[in-house]
């Protein structure tokens, strides 16, 4: 939660930082604001709570004059989002400023011995409790900036991304990072400082990945990196791979839309490269490296929140369908503070788009700590988790900015495919002559969502007809029970309609009572498997006079007796279906909410990327 943008050079700072701002708006919205530091040692502060517009609003006609600063978007965690509580902050004396995402956990013990030793709070934050102890160290010991910041670091319990500045040095900047992610853009004369690289990429390729425990000290144009412990540490500079044109709209209303539309080729980007029909082989360094110990594994553990849990769990059906291997799907929120039984044998995989969920990471470290293998399916490369991991597949899903994940979730599916069918083959559970059948199915899947994605005209009509709706059920048995929660999620996430999945058997357990004649209810009913099943799951809604939407498989007339609505997609390999059925609800939630007026890319409440419990 929470972006942090700073610079220092020779160019203007407050552009840069407003529109890196922009770029980080996905990892919180509450409030925003810049500290502009002038080479006269002029120090203005400008925030507001809402959104960066709200603050560039705001600022027109101020003083914005300054080649160093730094900036902040807010997710809310300690105090509501208003101007007081909007980031930077400032010591007590006014010296020092700090932007900060993450969370300062012993802020109150902190801030309570420091109230005794004088210090006055204007914020509820606990942002402002660790600017005031970095500023009480420094005058208390007759510290450095740098030593002072390094000091009152050992003492603070939690996760952080920092930057400070100091007003007596307009040519001086610190970062420092624990647990929340932070990037350093080495330019001509010229350094950058934020949450991830967009706000960077325009200006340099060069970036240095910050790693937790490490300072980033810039005085004037030269960078030190450090350790806490005062370790000098050479910077591994490498080449950004993203560009500009990924991380903006392209012609999209909203990155949402932009982003569902994006999906044959992340699909195809997931998997190219990886797949050899001819022999009958998938390459997967990840996998290939702990062969041994997979061919005999006893279970496999997946660990992850929100969507990447819903992919966790279509991984569970494909590692039995395919690998023959037990598999428990936990959410990492959860697992993390049981007792799970877990040792050497277990191989643990985390899903994670942004590869810093706080809860997922810390999951992880319960697993290593155990001695349990772990491995990363990630989306965004040098994030925390992949450096965590004993190893991991990139999924190659490109920048995912709406907060709402689809092609993320597209991809790591199809990670998790490759994943299943590797170990498949390895353990003899999946013959090659089958691989090959999956592995020429998986290369029609990019055109089949292409096929797929031109059921938008249809789903917006339907999207016109349920837009008022309160309520939503999702069903769907087998591969198709993921999609339905998945579905629900995206309904309730962007458009603020309740919404819930099941498997579609359950219904007659309990929400069955829910269902009247205004209850739109989606069920996931292609021919396979579960088709008669789930035909008399549709009847059931019927009876009760539910609104029933199909997403069915083409050349199926028959459902057009049972469901009201019916959207209808390529016929595939059942362990494929995830691929394709979740692309009309991606796009019904992205047209409901649209209507609705939500704002889609950035719905209330909600950040990318969730780096606090
Ligand atoms: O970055 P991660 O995949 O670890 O994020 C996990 C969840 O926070 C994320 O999937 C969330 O549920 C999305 N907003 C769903 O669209």
């Amino acid at each position: 939660m929470c972006g942090i943008v700073a610079y220092i050079g020779h160019r203007e700072a407050c552009p840069i930082i407003l529109k890196g701002l922009k770029r980080l708006e996905y990892r919180g919205y509450d409030s925003a604001g810049v500290a502009l530091l002038t080479p006269e040692k002029n120090l203005n502060i400008y925030k507001k709570s809402g959104k960066v517009s709200d603050l560039e609003t705001s600022i027109e006609g101020k003083d914005l004059h300054a080649n160093t600063g730094m900036g902040h978007t807010r997710w809310a965690t300690h105090g509501v989002p208003n101007d007081v509580n909007a980031h930077p902050h400032l010591s007590g004396s006014g010296e020092f400023a700090i932007i900060h995402n993450g969370i300062i956990e012993n802020y109150a013990s902190l801030k309570q011995a420091l109230i005794k030793r004088g210090h006055e709070f204007k914020s509820d934050t606990d942002t402002e409790v660790l600017i005031h102890l970095i500023e009480e160290v420094y005058k208390n010991n007759d510290l450095g900036f740098e030593e002072a910041v390094r000091m009152a670091l050992t003492q603070v319990i939690g996760a952080y991304a920092i930057v400070i500045l100091s007003k007596q040095d307009p040519n001086y900047l610190i970062g420092a990072k624990k647990g929340s992610p932070m990037v350093i853009g080495v330019g001509e004369n010229e350094h950058f400082i934020a949450s991830d690289a967009t706000p960077i990429v325009e200006y340099t390729r060069n970036v240095i990945y910050l790693h937790d425990g490490e300072i980033a000290i810039i005085k004037g144009t030269e960078l030190t990196i450090k350790t806490i412990d005062n370790t000098i540490k050479t910077p591994y500079i490498q080449e950004l791979e993203i560009n500009l044109e990924s991380i903006e709209k392209g012609g999209y209303e909203h990155f949402m839309l932009k982003e569902i539309y994006e999906q044959p080729r992340s699909i195809l980007d997931s998997f190219r490269g990886r797949t050899h029909i001819n022999d009958a082989m998938i390459a997967m360094a990840g996998i290939d490296k702990f062969e041994d110990k997979l061919k005999n594994v006893k279970r496999i553990i997946i660990i992850g929140c929100g969507t990447s849990w819903h992919a966790g769990l279509v991984g569970e059906y494909l590692f039995e369908d395919f690998a023959r291997i037990p598999v428990e799907v936990e959410y990492a929120s959860e697992f993390r503070y049981r007792n799970p039984v877990l040792d050497e044998s277990d191989f643990v995989i985390a899903i994670s788009q942004s590869g810093e969920t706080a809860d997922t990471l810390a999951a992880l470290e319960l697993a290593k700590s155990k001695g349990a293998t772990i491995f990363g399916i990630c989306n965004v490369v040098g994030s925390s988790i992949p450096r965590f991991t004993d190893a991991g597949a990139y999924t190659h899903a490109g920048p995912e900015i709406g907060v709402a994940s689809t092609k993320a979730f597209t991809a790591q599916v199809t990670a998790l495919i490759l994943m299943a069918l590797s170990i498949g083959q390895k353990r003899g559970t999946l013959s090659s002559q089958r691989l090959r059948e999956l592995l020429i199915e998986l290369e029609t899947i990019p055109s089949k969502v292409e096929r797929t994605l031109a059921t938008d005209p249809l789903v917006k009509i339907i999207a016109e007809e349920f837009k008022n709706s309160t309520n939503a059920l999702y069903l769907g048995r087998g591969y198709g029970f993921p999609i339905a929660l998945e579905g629900a999620l995206k309904l309730k996430e962007i458009s603020y309609i309740h919404a819930e999945g099941y498997p579609a058997a359950e219904m007659k357990h309990g929400p069955i009572a829910l269902i009247d004649e205004a209850m739109p209810v989606v069920v996931i009913a292609t021919q396979h498997s579960y088709y008669e099943k789930v035909i008399s799951n549709i009847q059931e809604v019927k009876a009760r006079k539910g609104r029933v939407i199909a997403i069915a498989t083409e050349g199926d007339e028959e459902i057009k007796n049972h469901a009201d609505y019916v959207i209808y997609i390529p016929p595939c390999e059942e362990s494929m279906l995830p691929l394709l059925a979740t692309i009309p609800l991606q796009l019904l939630s992205y047209h409901i909410a649209v209507m609705r007026e939500c704002n889609v890319d950035q719905p209330r409440n909600l950040a990318k990327s969730v780096t606090v419990e």
